[in-house]
């Protein structure tokens, strides 16, 4: 009787292993322990019952996991650090088979499209910085393209005002997609194995959903009402729950993505930029006024580009360049530095802080007039990291009092953030890095899912300067630079960078954050470099923004104490205090090579090393 007992728990225990591990040890299990036996077939079922326990015990040491995971993790070969844990768990085993950083980031991406689908993204686009264990470090633009119908004025009415919110939500606030081309493009290139593998864990989390967490639930509780008006029929929004209100814990399916992802699986690119997807999408965009045609989907190719480098306190910078502004921005900003002392003038002292708003106030100025889609614009790239220029930058800041923005002009050659944007960083056994942004810009996009092909598009097309002096969704200002003209590429915040010390990989980091995303970098770097922390510290610690215009110091509630505030205050800053800012999920390598993995604590960020 209690062998039967016993028999019928480990018959559970199989039930749970998958398909294939069931059709072998299932009846074995069943056969020697439930039906009855007598004479030399006892014998013989003690040996079948010893191979079935032995398979067993080898099926349950394959699903062990090898690796840690967190918010901060230590590991001496591979790490990857995202916005979600289902998506780094999916990541942390691709590296334990056997696959590389590029692989594991395109798994993570696809799993990120299912898991966090604020931001996470198929209908969406971003930049990836690469580096080889050789130091070779390339970077690949897939960011979305103007649809080849925009034109400049196109979010104006005829009185040449800006029409409330087009640019935002609704059909025809998106850019033609380049996520998936993206992740193609450089899995062709560099990844090792199987495209089918590295998209299987994605879809099977469509398919067979995985549990939300609780920032997840309160957040498609919250949308629930704008996912409703933004879209034609509510009961194929899958993150519309149509009986009640979502809770932790609770499994999210969703069986369209499923399918778009098997498309993909199946037909390579073509699976999303031609065929059913590609039809399911231009039929959604049409519905709504929308105006990206089955020939912008056809055409869009992500693009390799040269990535910008330079120098910082004897470490090696490497970060995207446009149609980012990031990579330039934030090389600004460390060359500036470079002219003072940060780490001796003290972590958020009022010194430092004053300093740090001086620069970002001139960084921002130079990028709403000069930066834009370089294959449309002729962005001055070399006048704007010239050591020259800097310097002179440098000495119009008074030590000791705040310019007004007003008088800072750009270089002569003659607002609340929603957290819609992720980032990953990646480290492989053999020493790849690899460091991804990737967004469908502010809160779910346009908040327009594909009907039947079960996706958020983005609304990246307020990242132009739809009129020059309106400021964008982040307060950014902008001109002719980031126009509007078709096939261009609005411009860019996202800022993944790469840090080599000594020939070493020394920082894998980026976040998200719209405006504040290249600030947010900066300061991570210099926490590291200048104020010697670690990563879990530098990551964590609180974050301060200035972008010249609205002229406001803003920094994280809690970020700056009360005698700082005051002293800025005396130099002439204005402050306002604002919500969080950014996610930055960032690995450090120790001087020893231990790695460390930080996932930001502002959100479910989650680090998996081993
Ligand atoms: O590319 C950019 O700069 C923006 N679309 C990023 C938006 C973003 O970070 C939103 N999330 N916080």
């Amino acid at each position: 009787m209690l062998f039967a007992e016993v028999g019928q728990s480990l018959i559970d225990f199989i039930s749970k292993l998958d398909p294939l591990k069931n059709i072998i040890a299932y009846p074995i299990m069943k056969f020697t322990l439930i039906h009855p036996v007598s004479g030399k077939l006892r014998y013989i079922r003690f040996i079948a019952l010893f191979v079935a326990m032995a398979y067993i015990s080898g099926c349950a040491r394959i699903g062990k996991k090898e690796y840690q995971e967190g918010k901060t993790v230590y590991g001496n070969k591979a790490m990857v650090v995202s916005a979600h844990p289902e998506a780094t768990r999916v990541g942390i085993e691709v590296l334990e088979k056997g696959g590389n950083a590029v692989d594991a980031m395109v798994a993570v991406h696809f799993a990120l499209a299912v898991v966090y689908p604020a931001a996470g993204n198929l209908g969406g686009g971003g930049f990836m910085m690469y580096r080889q264990p050789s130091g070779e470090v390339v970077s690949l633009d897939f960011r979305e393209k103007a649809p080849m119908a925009a034109y400049e004025e196109m979010y104006q009415d005829e009185n040449g005002d800006i029409i409330d919110g087009l640019s935002l939500a609704g059909p025809m606030a998106s850019g033609v997609p380049g996520s998936v081309d993206g992740m193609l493009t450089a899995h062709a290139k560099y990844g090792s194995l199987p495209l089918k593998t590295l998209l299987q864990p994605a879809y099977k989390l469509a398919r067979g959903g995985f549990p939300i967490t609780a920032k997840q639930a309160n957040n498609y509780n919250r949308y629930r009402k704008t996912f409703i008006e933004h879209n034609r029929d509510s009961t194929v929004i899958p993150l519309v729950k149509l009986d009640g209100e979502w809770e932790e814990g609770e499994l999210l399916v969703q069986k369209d993505l499923a399918a778009t992802i098997k498309r993909i699986q199946k037909s390579g690119r073509d699976g999303f930029y031609k065929g059913k997807t590609a039809e399911l999408l231009v039929a959604e965009m049409k519905a709504g006024n929308g105006i990206i045609e089955l020939e912008d989907m056809a055409k869009y190719q992500a693009k390799w580009r040269e990535p910008v480098t330079g120098k910082y306190r004897g470490a090696t910078i490497y970060s995207m360049g446009p149609p980012s502004s990031g990579g330039i921005a934030l090389m600004q900003l460390l060359k500036m530095s470079e002219h003072f002392s940060m780490g001796d003038l003290g972590f958020h002292s009022p010194e430092t802080i004053h300093l740090m708003t001086e620069m970002e106030r001139r960084v921002y100025a130079d990028r709403a007039k000069h930066l834009g889609d370089a294959d449309f614009w002729d962005v001055p790239k070399e006048e704007l990291l010239d050591d020259r220029y800097i310097t002179s930058r440098v000495k119009q800041i008074n030590p000791t009092k705040a310019t007004d923005s007003e008088e800072v002009l750009a270089m002569k050659l003659d607002y609340q953030e929603s957290e819609e944007t992720t980032h990953y960083s990646i480290v492989d056994a053999n020493g790849h890095a690899v460091s991804v942004t990737t967004t469908i810009n502010s809160g779910y996009g346009s908040k327009v899912f594909v009907s039947g092909a079960g996706f958020l598009m983005n609304n990246e097309m307020d990242d132009f300067s739809s009129k020059p002096g309106v400021p964008n969704v982040y307060g950014l200002l902008g001109g002719k630079a980031n126009a509007i003209q078709p096939e261009k590429r609005m411009l860019s915040a996202m800022t993944p960078t790469i840090v080599e010390k000594d020939g070493k990989l020394k920082m894998v980091v980026g976040t998200p954050g719209g405006s504040t995303i290249i600030t947010s970098v900066y300061q991570v770097v210099l926490n590291v470099l200048d104020h010697e922390m670690n990563m879990t510290d530098a990551v964590s610690a609180g974050r301060v923004h200035h972008q010249w215009k609205p002229n406001f110091i803003f920094p994280e509630r809690d970020a700056l104490d009360p005698t700082t505030k005051k002293a800025l205050e005396k130099m002439g800053h204005q402050i306002k205090d604002r919500g969080s800012i950014g996610r930055v999920d960032a690995i450090l390598v120790g001087a020893d090579g231990q790695l460390e993995g930080a996932g930001d604590p502002r959100g479910d960020d989650w680090a998996a090393g081993f």
